[in-house]
C-alpha cells in the first residue's frame, strides 16, 4: 500500500488538491488560504508546494494530501486514498497484495451496483405510473431526481438478474452485492429506488414501495460497501453547502433529505433507517460543529435527541433542534406546503438542552412534588453532559428557578458521572486545540531551531510529520534568532506543563471517584494529596 501512495503523491500535487477545497494564493514559497474548518479571521491555512505538505494554523491540523481529504471530506484513510487514487488515475488493485481477493470483490460489487442504478434509473423513464409518483405525488423535479439518482425496479421478478447476467456477473457476486432476495431473485421490484451514494459511488439501496404496503422501505442489508452505522444519507450531496454555511441538518427521513435539497436547504442529512452512532456524529463533526435536529417531537425523537447530546458534548458540538414545523409531520410535508418555510425552520433552531427541558415540563405537573422529582431527575442526569462550567451553570440556575429551589439543593442529589465517563473527557482534552498547538510549536522549535535541552518534548519520526514541523517553523519562526527562540521554547513549555497539570488533574479526579466509589479513604486521601500538589505549582 506504501508504493500506492507514493505513486499517488508523485502523481498529484498537493496544491491540486487541496485547490479544489480551498481558494489558494501565493505567499513567497508557499500558499496560502482560508481555513476550511472555518475558525481563522485571516487565512491561516498553507500550503507548501515543495514539501507536499499542509498545516491549519487556526484549527492546528497539518499533513499530507491523505490526511487533508479525510479531514475535509470526513472520510477513512482507504476511502481517501481510493479517492485520490482514482483521480491520479492510478490502479489501487496493482497494489493490494494481500487483500487483492477483498479488494477485487469490492470492485466488482461496486460495478454491479453502480450499473444497477443505472438499470433503475433507466426503467424509471420507462414507467408512467412510477414517473406520475415521482414527480407529481412526491413532486420532485427532474434535477433533484437527476442528482439523488433515483430509479424503479421493475415488478418481473428477475429483471435486473437477467440484466446483470447479460453484462458478465455471477450471482454470488450479486448476492454479495446486495441485490438478490433468499430465493435468487430481484431483491427490489416494483419500489422507487433511492441510492445510498458515498465519495466512492453507490454502495446499497433504500426501495420505497409506491403505495401502501409493508415494509415501506426495504434496505439494502449491510454489504462489503454498506455499513449503516458509517453511512449518512445525502452526505456527498450536503457537503459542500454544510461546509460553506457552517451547520449541518439531520432529518429523520431519507426522502427529507431529498426534499430539503430541493427546497435550497442543501445541508441536510439522514442516517438510514437506523439510530444515530458515534461514527455518524464524528463524520458531520469534522465538517461543522453546527449540528440541527429536525427529529419529531414524539417520544421518539425525545429519545434520539437525548442520544445525541450525550455523543455530542464529547465531539465539541454545538447541538440544537429544528421543532417547528407548523403542524406539518415532517420537513418533506412541510416542504409540500411551502419550501420557505423550511428554509425559514432551519434557521429557527433552539439549543437542544432547552429543548429537551421543555419536553420533560410538557408531561409533567411542577406544581406536585413527584413531578418537581422527576423533572430534577431528567433534568440533571441531562445536564450531566454539559461540560462548560457557565453553560452549566446557566441551566442549574434555570431548573432551580422552575422548580423553587437553590441550585444547591439540586447539587444534593445529583447522579454522579461514571469515572469512564470522566476518563473520557480528559482524554478528549489531551488532544484539545491549545495542547496541540504548543505542541505543534514546541517540536518545530527544537527540531529545526536548533534549541536544545527543551526536556520532555518528543521528536516525532514521521516523515510527513516532521516535513509539517518544519513548515510550521519556516511559517512562525523564520527570522528568528538564537536567543529569542529558547526564549520561546521556555514560554511554551511552561505553558504546555501548565496545561499538563490540568489534564494530570483531571485523571486524578477520574482515579478519586473510582475510589470514592469504592470507599477506600486512605486512596482518596492520597489522591486529594497529589492533586493539592499539582494545583499549587
Ligand atoms: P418514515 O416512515 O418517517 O419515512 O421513516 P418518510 O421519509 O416520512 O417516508 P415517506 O415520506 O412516507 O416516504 C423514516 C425513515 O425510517 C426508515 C427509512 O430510512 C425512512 O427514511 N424506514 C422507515 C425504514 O428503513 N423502513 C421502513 O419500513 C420505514
Ligand atoms: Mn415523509
Amino acid at each position: 500500500m506504501d508504493d500506492a501512495k507514493e505513486e499517488i503523491r508523485a502523481r498529484l500535487s498537493v496544491e491540486d488538491v487541496v485547490g479544489q477545497y480551498i481558494e489558494l494564493k501565493r505567499a513567497g514559497r508557499n500558499l496560502k488560504g482560508r481555513s476550511p474548518w472555518g475558525v481563522d479571521k485571516t487565512p491561516s491555512f498553507m500550503v507548501s508546494p515543495e514539501k507536499g505538505i499542509w498545516h491549519d494554523f487556526s484549527a492546528n491540523k497539518g499533513g499530507d494530501i491523505f490526511s487533508f481529504i479525510m479531514e475535509v471530506e470526513g472520510i477513512s484513510f482507504r476511502e481517501a486514498l481510493e479517492k485520490l487514487a482514482a483521480q491520479a488515475g492510478v490502479e489501487l488493485k496493482k497494489y493490494s497484495g494481500g487483500n487483492k481477493r477483498v479488494a477485487e470483490r469490492k470492485q466488482r460489487m461496486k460495478e454491479i451496483l453502480e450499473l444497477s442504478c443505472r438499470y433503475y434509473q433507466f426503467c424509471l423513464t420507462k414507467n408512467e405510473k412510477v414517473c406520475d409518483y415521482v414527480f407529481n405525488k412526491r413532486n420532485l423535479t427532474k434535477p433533484t431526481v437527476k442528482e439523488f439518482r433515483i430509479g424503479y425496479s421493475p415488478n418481473t421478478g428477475k429483471a435486473l438478474v437477467q440484466f446483470l447476467t447479460k453484462k458478465g456477473y455471477k450471482m454470488k457476486e450479486m448476492e454479495v452485492a446486495g441485490v438478490l432476495n433468499q430465493y435468487k431473485g430481484d431483491l427490489f421490484r416494483g419500489r422507487m429506488m433511492v441510492p445510498f451514494i458515498d465519495s466512492v459511488g453507490v454502495i446499497g439501496y433504500t426501495a420505497r414501495i409506491l403505495g401502501k404496503g409493508e415494509p415501506k422501505y426495504l434496505n439494502t442489508p449491510e454489504t462489503l460497501l454498506f455499513n449503516k452505522s458509517r453511512f449518512v444519507f445525502g452526505l456527498v450531496q450536503a457537503k459542500e453547502s454544510i461546509r460553506q454555511n457552517g451547520f449541518v441538518v439531520i432529518v429523520e427521513g431519507n426522502m427529507d433529505v431529498i426534499s430539503s435539497h430541493q427546497a435550497g436547504v442543501k445541508e441536510a442529512v439522514a442516517t438510514s433507517g437506523t439510530a444515530m452512532t458515534e461514527g455518524h456524529l464524528k463524520m458531520l463533526s469534522r465538517l461543522t460543529g453546527d449540528v440541527r435536529l429536525a427529529y419529531d417531537g414524539d417520544a421518539a425523537g425525545v429519545k434520539a435527541t437525548e442520544r445525541a447530546i450525550m455523543l455530542a458534548g464529547d465531539l465539541g458540538i454545538n447541538l440544537s433542534v429544528i421543532s417547528d414545523y407548523h403542524g406539518a409531520k415532517d420537513p418533506d410535508e412541510l416542504i409540500q406546503k411551502d419550501p420557505k418555510l423550511w428554509q425559514e425552520a432551519v434557521k429557527n433552531y433552539r439549543p437542544a438542552v432547552d429543548w429537551l427541558l421543555d419536553k420533560y415540563e410538557e408531561n409533567l405537573d411542577l406544581n406536585s412534588g413527584p413531578g418537581k422529582r422527576e423533572y430534577a431527575n431528567l433534568a440533571m442526569k441531562l445536564l450531566k453532559n454539559v461540560t462548560h462550567s457557565v453553560e452549566k451553570k446557566h441551566y442549574m440556575q434555570l431548573v432551580a428557578r422552575k422548580l423553587d429551589c437553590s441550585v444547591d439543593d439540586l447539587s444534593e442529589n445529583k447522579i454522579v458521572e461514571t469515572p469512564a465517563k470522566r476518563l473520557k473527557k480528559a482524554n478528549l482534552e489531551a488532544s484539545s486545540d491549545v495542547l496541540a498547538g504548543i505542541k505543534d510549536n514546541l517540536q518545530a522549535i527544537v527540531v529545526y531551531g536548533g534549541v536544545t535541552g527543551v526536556k520532555g518534548v518528543e521528536i516525532p519520526e514521521d516523515e510527513t510529520r516532521l516535513t509539517e514541523l518544519e513548515m510550521i517553523f519556516e511559517e512562525r519562526y523564520k527570522d528568528w534568532n538564537k536567543l529569542a527562540l529558547e526564549k520561546e521554547a521556555k514560554a511554551l513549555l511552561t505553558r504546555y506543563k501548565v496545561e499538563m497539570g490540568k489534564q494530570e488533574v483531571e485523571m486524578l479526579n477520574v482515579e478519586l471517584a473510582k475510589a470514592e466509589e469504592a470507599g477506600d479513604e486512605d486512596l482518596q486521601a492520597e489522591i486529594l494529596r497529589k492533586i493539592m500538589v499539582l494545583k499549587r505549582g
